[in-house]
């Protein structure tokens, strides 16, 4: 075990190879306007004020009942935030703005068809559409707090306002993103126990209108069989009034959301009253074994922490015009776009489609025509855009304050272009380092307060405090120039609170290791283990290196290595799958599959694609591997391991170093000619 992690940190090291590089000052005009440019921040969230600091972003929203304890840690270290209070994430996000804002944008929302033109729903009108919806789910689906529902939307108006909608009555939501597939998403039904499917026709991408109805189909026929039955599938539709898909509703159990709409017309639905602590959604995330993980997040404390960090990271204030080009259906868009931009009455875009559709020009002239002026994505999208369009962006008359990078590490190389040409050398950039886990970001400048780095994400963000210990418990010096497993010393209230169903994992897989007491209930004694590998530099600023686990980040998204093998082995054919990342220029890192084959069966390209397309349906095409490699066998260790670091190393043609101790040298060679050529 522990040499397998060495060896995987270090492989992290290689991948990103970059130094340290030269600090970059945000403008003068940037830091003037900026909603945080007090430096007495970092002290009012040092370890000292932990945890009274976090009353500050508690008061950002409006409680119906303040808590009578901060942070309790009776049940460590399934922390619970503003113990007592009572808040309500809908009437946070919506109905209190309506005084100041109600005529004001709240969604933009962006077909991909550009001849389509862009809705904008102004505060009120989300007003209604919340209450409205929140009445069907309540009278026609039956629908009431602490039940789960299973949402699959696509990047539409409608995801927003279904997620407040289950928020306004407690109604736990668990969106899946859109691009996984059905049987991605029956498994999520079962794990969270839905009985209601929430979808939509069809949507845009690339410019084709996709059938989405029949993953529901799938999802529903899937989810039966291991025994959650979905009662109702709640259908918006891509064009009100419109079916985009294919015509086979089923009866009693498959509903047009804007028909059954029409009989709920000026219902206005009294939020709850959530006790802080109760959740608010799930969110599933890839992990070491081939079950995704049911991400907790509760409502006082995630809404009161990415309320902060939106208003002092991301520098929204409610007269800019925010975009971030994340999918709602991962973290990014749940905090980022939905909960903490709205918590603050931002004016928050949401786009359809690709972003290079139908040309690298798009994004900027979407920045262009609502004059965006904050803009948010990931170095897969950065890098994408650089490499098919990197004269785009000076054609178009925009100027964006701030802009933000997140998901994986970026560049130092990528980070200059999107500096200067994306954000024209006036933009002040965030690079926001963060997890599904941990509900909003752990390390990033404050961007008035603290220079930027190229390739750091920059010191722990107030009231967050990093420590990086070596494999042994050891803690690793700032400055020591040595990469370790970085973790988090205190708890934060965006922090999960467990996985849905299954604490001893969540304790197993975050905490047992650095835990200094199984048995204690002080704060102190737990550090949350992110799975990354980092390296801090004097400074403070923290440089990540990658997962130290089995996870492949891949465009940003999280892929377990074991979850892509498990459905391999979905395949009766396939009797051993490894799954490897191999390095992608634009994407940061892509599967590769290595399968052995039951005996007396032969390797064919028919066999490969049938293996790659049962991946694809298991868990969606972002996790189809660049190439399927059948071999005629796996390199092992004499105890019968299956060695993937050596495979690893063949797809990126690396050195794959000493192999002879393997029960079968003969094969490295063998796979090497096959495939290095
Ligand atoms: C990686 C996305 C470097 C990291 C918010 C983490 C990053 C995983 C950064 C979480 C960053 C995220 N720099 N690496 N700025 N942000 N990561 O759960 O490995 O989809 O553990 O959350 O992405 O991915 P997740």
């Amino acid at each position: 075990m522990a040499e397998k992690e060495v060896v995987e940190t270090s492989e992290a090291q290689i991948a990103v190879h970059w130094g340290e590089e030269e600090f970059y000052h945000p403008s003068a005009k940037f830091i003037a306007q900026a909603n945080m440019a007090d430096e007495s921040v970092y002290d009012r969230f040092s370890l000292d004020n932990f945890p009274n600091c976090y009353k500050e972003y508690a008061d950002l929203l409006d409680w119906y009942e303040y808590w009578d304890e901060i942070l309790d840690t009776s049940d460590a270290p399934c922390f619970k935030w503003f113990k007592g209070g009572k808040i309500n994430a809908s009437y946070n996000c919506v109905d209190r703005h309506l005084p100041k804002y109600k005529n004001k944008t709240a969604i933009h929302f962006v077909p991909e068809l550009e001849e389509e033109k862009v809705d904008h729903v102004t505060y009120q009108e989300l007003y209604v559409r919340v209450n409205e919806m929140a009445a069907l789910l309540r009278d026609f689906a039956g629908l009431k707090r602490g039940d789960r529902v299973t949402l699959h939307l696509p990047m539409s108006a409608e995801l927003p306002i279904t997620m407040l909608a289950c928020a306004r009555l407690g109604v736990i939501h668990s969106q899946v993103f859109g691009g996984f597939s059905g049987k991605a998403c029956a498994d999520r039904i079962v794990d969270s126990g839905s009985r209601v499917l929430i979808t939509m026709d069809a949507y845009y991408r690339g410019g084709k209108l996709l059938d989405h109805k029949e993953k529901a189909d799938q999802a529903v026929t899937l989810a039966a069989k291991e025994g959650q039955k979905v009662d109702k599938v709640l259908i918006w539709q891509r064009y009100a009034g419109k079916y985009s898909g294919a015509p086979d509703m089923v009866k009693d159990r498959d509903f047009f959301v804007n028909d059954v709409l029409k009989d709920y017309y000026g219902a206005r639905v009294e939020p709850e009253k959530m006790n802080a602590e109760e959740p608010l959604f799930l969110m599933y995330t890839s992990g070491t074994t081939g079950k995704p993980k049911g991400c907790q997040h509760g409502t006082g404390g995630y809404l009161a922490y990415t309320a902060g960090t939106s208003k002092y990271v991301q520098d929204i204030h409610p007269e800019d015009v925010y975009w971030c080009m994340a999918d709602i259906g991962w973290i990014t868009g749940h905090s980022y776009i939905v909960y903490g931009p709205l918590a603050i009455a931002a004016s928050s875009v949401i786009y359809e489609g690709i972003p290079n559709y139908p040309d690298p020009g798009r994004p900027w002239r979407i920045a262009q025509d609502l004059d965006v002026n904050i803009f948010h994505t990931a170095p897969t999208a950065i890098r994408a855009l650089r490499k098919i369009g990197p004269d785009e962006p000076a054609k178009y008359n925009y100027e964006f304050k701030h802009m933000t990078t997140v998901g994986e590490p970026i560049e130092p190389e990528v980070w200059k272009w999107y500096y200067k040409s994306v954000g024209k050398g006036k933009a002040a950039i965030v690079d926001t380092w963060w997890q599904t886990e941990t509900g909003g970001f752990l390390c990033s400048t404050l961007p008035a307060l603290k220079p930027m780095k190229p390739g750091s994400a920059g010191p722990g963000m107030p009231g967050i405090h990093p420590i990086v210990y070596d494999d042994e418990g050891a803690v690793v010096e700032a400055g020591a120039g040595k990469a370790g497993n970085i973790c988090i010393q205190n708890p934060w209230p965006g922090m999960f609170q467990t996985i849905w169903g299954d604490r001893d994992r969540f304790v197993d897989t975050y905490f047992a290791r650095y835990c200094k007491d199984p048995k204690s209930k002080k704060w102190q004694d737990w550090p949350y283990m992110t799975g990354d590998a980092a390296v801090v530099a004097a400074d403070g600023y923290v440089r990540i290196l990658g997962r130290i686990d089995d996870v492949i980040n891949v465009s940003g998204h999280r892929l377990g290595t074991k979850e892509i093998e498990s459905a391999a082995l979905v395949c009766e054919e396939v009797a051993e799958a490894a799954v490897v990342p191999v390095n992608h220029e634009i994407k940061g890192k892509e599967p590769d599959l290595y399968v052995a084959l039951k005996p007396g069966l032969k390797a064919s390209a028919d066999l490969a694609k049938k293996i790659s397309d049962t991946i694809s349906e298991e868990i969606g095409k972002i996790a189809k591997p660049r190439k399927v490699w059948i071999v005629a066998d796996m390199p092992k260790t004499r105890s019968g391991k299956i060695m993937r670091r050596v495979l690893a190393s063949i797809s990126n043609a690396q050195d794959e170093g000493d192999v002879t101790t393997l029960a079968n040298p003969e094969i490295v060679t063998e796979i090497k000619k096959m495939v290095q050529g």
